[in-house]
């Protein structure tokens, strides 16, 4: 059993979590390193300590969600929080009130944290503005997703131990993904050496991420690679170029048994699903218990979400 890790002096002192940049370094390890002893419960079966007791955690997803929604709320239960999900679909969004009435309405129930999802990106800067409570980001139009980036960071800790010097390839729509974005932002302070690996049209604007080399072919994407991630192919942001965007996708960029061995010998294969199987990798590799750490991205996420909700709330007393 890890020993329960020691905050740091004001932690998450930003008292949000919306952008991998409300981060101090400090504030990453501890997260990194609480989700680790949260894990360890997990694992045991144990329950956690009931560090959350008597708070409300609002979760309020606008856009759909399994993996962040459903862990988010199991990570507030672990804790002993009181966990309500807003049922958005049947909810007065649909008589015409807004994204803001609909969150002051929530906090107004004394809410503690709110976890939100949204289609916009400067949502949660807004309801940073006008809440009482703290505000969560569980996932924000194509540009921040940091519980996500957090948990893949705890996923590639518990596999490679860290992240320093390690090559991971971002393969895929990187263009529409809040995933990539989080996680450039996240793996780069923590010492790993990243690449974009996709097509033209699935790049990010070109002034964007400008220090991340843009490789168009698999190939020299996974050569030396220790981690190939893909990235889902997000139809639903595309609009009408859809079917194009993704016609030989999987014959060119497809993440397959055959294509992973360009990368390191021992590479392995992330994606934050939900996947789309024969689009952006293969199911047999996804499914490879040696080669995968898609599952134990999901597993991480309720530990991981555990230590932010942890460090939030309490600010580690
Ligand atoms: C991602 C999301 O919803 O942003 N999934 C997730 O949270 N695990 C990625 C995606 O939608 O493709």
């Amino acid at each position: 059993m890890t020993i329960r890790p020691t905050a740091p002096q004001d932690v998450l002192a930003a008292r949000r979590l919306i952008s991998i940049d409300d981060l101090s370094s400090a504030d990453i390890d501890y997260i990194l390193d609480l989700a680790e002893h949260y894990a360890g419960y997990l694992n045991r079966s144990d329950p956690a300590p009931k560090r959350l007791a008597g708070k409300t955690q609002v979760n309020l997803f606008f856009e759909d969600s399994t993996r962040t929604n459903l862990s988010f709320e199991l990570a507030g239960k672990k804790l002993g929080a009181d966990v309500i999900n807003v049922p958005v679909a049947a909810s007065s969004v649909h008589k015409g009130e807004s994204q803001v009435d609909t969150a002051q309405t929530m906090a107004a129930m004394a809410a503690d944290v709110m976890v939100v999802r949204a289609k916009e990106e400067g949502l949660h800067y807004e309801l940073d503005e006008v809440l009482p409570c703290a505000v969560v980001n569980g996932g924000a139009g194509a540009k921040e997703h940091p519980t996500q980036a957090l948990l893949d960071a705890a996923a590639i800790r518990s596999e490679f131990g860290s992240l320093e010097s390690l090559v991971i390839a971002i393969c895929g729509d990187i263009k529409h993904s809040r995933v990539a974005g989080s996680n450039v932002r996240l793996f780069k302070r923590l010492g790993a050496e990243i690449r974009f690996v996709g097509p033209d049209h699935f790049m990010p604007d070109g002034d964007q991420f400008t220090d991340i080399p843009r490789i168009d072919n698999l190939k020299d994407g996974l050569g030396g690679a220790d981690i190939a991630m893909g990235l889902r192919v997000q139809f639903e942001r595309m609009g009408d170029e859809a079917g194009d965007a993704a016609r030989g996708f999987f014959e060119t960029f497809g993440l397959t048994h055959e294509t992973i061995k360009l990368a390191k010998p021992g590479a392995r294969i992330m994606h934050p699903g939900p996947m789309n199987r024969g689009v952006e990798i293969d199911g047999a590799l996804a499914d490879d218990k040696e080669l995968s750490l898609i599952l134990r991205q999901v597993f991480y996420g309720v530990p991981t979400r555990m230590a932010c909700l942890d460090a939030l709330l309490t600010r580690g007393e």
